[in-house]
């Protein structure tokens, strides 16, 4: 019999899916997360993603940014550290690629044509990678570099960047079929952001979120998915892992925030603080 290839994907469901902490484990067991995010005059998105990861149990995170933003870094997200870019947008690789266990690319990066060839370099790297924001859309603007993405991608497109990327759609099952093919063609996991994120596995699997409130339909919300996604990856959870729930806890971290502030009042900021009692609530 045919598995359904629809799943709901409620707190019961990802909580199979989250991975025990060690004991013993040291700053190393963990893995090192890199963000390329930022560029002058979009600071903002980068403290979110990195702020974001740091709430995600990976061991390090590294966030790359235009070396005279970086005391931004530095004073909003202290337990980062901060590689800095000799340019003011992102121009080339950090140092010593080899003790990054993930990447999440895309906040607040800009799409300067220095960017589109250092995140070329970035790709042939080969490690699991979060693209967002400005990186899908450079990804759109050269489709041949889809061609050279490593596996273990998890790209997370709102319905704006999945039309540059996939093209348009009649309506939501052609919309489905059009995912389905990018995420199969390129091996890659598709995260549609909405209010009911759906993530496509590179098999065809469709999964749709339980999480999440319209009061996540704020500016930086995204840049907080980005951070986490990367930071899951570096933990060392399997790309569709991370999607789901990294998705998954993003949104509750919301019906959080909303219980605290509204769905009015709360922030992009906000979703950070409740990262972590979302994820131990589903342990
Ligand atoms: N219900 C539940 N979740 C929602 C809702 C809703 N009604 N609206 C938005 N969200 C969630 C989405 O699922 C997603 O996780 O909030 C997040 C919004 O992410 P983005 O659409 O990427 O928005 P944003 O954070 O503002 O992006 C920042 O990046 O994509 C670029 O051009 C974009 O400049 C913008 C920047
Ligand atoms: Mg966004």
């Amino acid at each position: 019999q045919a598995r359904s290839p629809y799943y709901y994907a409620d707190g019961r469901y990802v909580s199979e899916l989250v991975l025990p902490r060690s004991r013993f484990a040291h700053k190393g067991t963990y893995g090192h997360a890199l963000l390329v995010c930022g560029s002058q005059g979009m600071m903002g998105a980068a403290v979110l993603a990195t702020g974001a990861a740091l709430r995600s149990g990976c061991g390090l995170v590294t966030a790359h940014v235009p070396a005279e933003e970086r005391f931004v870094l530095h004073t909003s997200c202290p337990s980062a550290l901060v590689s800095g870019d000799p340019m003011s947008v992102f121009s080339r690789l950090p140092d010593d690629m080899t003790k990054y266990a993930a990447v999440g690319i895309g906040s607040g990066v800009g799409r300067h044509d220095l960017s589109v060839r250092a995140f070329e370099a970035l790709l042939s790297c080969g490690m699991p990678m979060v693209i967002d924001a400005d990186a899908l859309n450079m990804l759109a603007a050269r489709p041949e570099l889809a061609g050279s993405m490593p596996p273990g991608c998890v790209l997370t497109p709102h319905l704006g960047e999945l039309r540059r990327l996939v093209g348009t759609w009649n309506d939501d099952q052609d919309r489905i079929e059009k995912v389905r093919t990018f995420a199969a063609r390129y091996g890659c996991c598709m995260v549609v952001k909405g209010a009911h994120t759906m993530v496509c596995s590179p098999d065809g699997q469709l999964y749709f979120n339980a999480t999440g409130n319209p009061g996540m339909a704020k500016g930086g919300s995204g840049d907080v998915l980005t951070g986490y996604i990367a930071g899951l990856l570096a933990r060392g959870y399997e790309p569709l892992s991370a999607a789901l729930l990294g998705v998954y806890v993003h949104g509750a971290a919301g019906d959080k925030a909303a219980a605290y502030y509204g769905q009015e009042g709360m922030n992009a900021a906000d979703l950070i603080d409740f990262l972590g009692e979302a994820l131990a609530e589903i342990q």
